[in-house]
């Protein structure tokens, strides 16, 4: 059973933060320990972009909290499950996770079969925030009833 998620995109500002945003939301109350980190650390100490967080004033959620930061090697014992957005983070995360290290990790998407898509695109460029949107929330839906 996991008591901690931290999820993980390339910026830290754009999905990862939204997903911790809408996870923590759903999971209110259950003491679970829930973050968002970067691969990159380019927005490190930054403010979540204004486009997701202008999206999830719209839906009742607040990311006026969250900051951007990196990964760490601590992460991988920190947290039970590390969920990255698509594969290239996937691929990121292990190339850096320690031998013997605790955390799972995994894509986010597949929790939610329904979606019929393995990763969550990269809004920075493509402007889709909304539907980006709609996906991290089935998906943490999805990924609340297996935890
Ligand atoms: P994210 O989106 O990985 O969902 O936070 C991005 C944010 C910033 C950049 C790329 C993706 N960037 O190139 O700065």
């Amino acid at each position: 059973m996991a008591r901690s998620v931290l999820f993980v995109c390339l910026g830290n500002i754009c999905r990862s933060p939204t997903a911790e945003a809408v996870f923590r939301d759903l999971a209110d109350g259950r003491g679970l320990h829930i973050d968002s980190a970067g691969t990159s650390g380019w927005h490190d100490g930054g403010r979540s972009d204004p486009r997701a967080s202008a999206e999830a004033r719209r839906r009742g959620y607040d990311m006026s909290m969250i900051r951007s930061r990196k990964v760490t090697v601590a992460d991988f014992d920190d947290f039970d499950l590390i969920i990255a957005m698509d594969r290239q983070n996937l691929r990121d995360l292990r190339d850096v996770q320690p031998t013997g290290s605790k955390a799972r990790v995994e894509l986010f998407l597949p929790y939610a079969p329904e979606l019929h898509r393995d990763e969550v695109p990269d809004p920075y460029y493509e402007d889709n925030f909304p539907a980006v949107f709609d996906m991290i929330e089935i998906a943490s839906q999805a990924l609340l009833t297996t935890i």
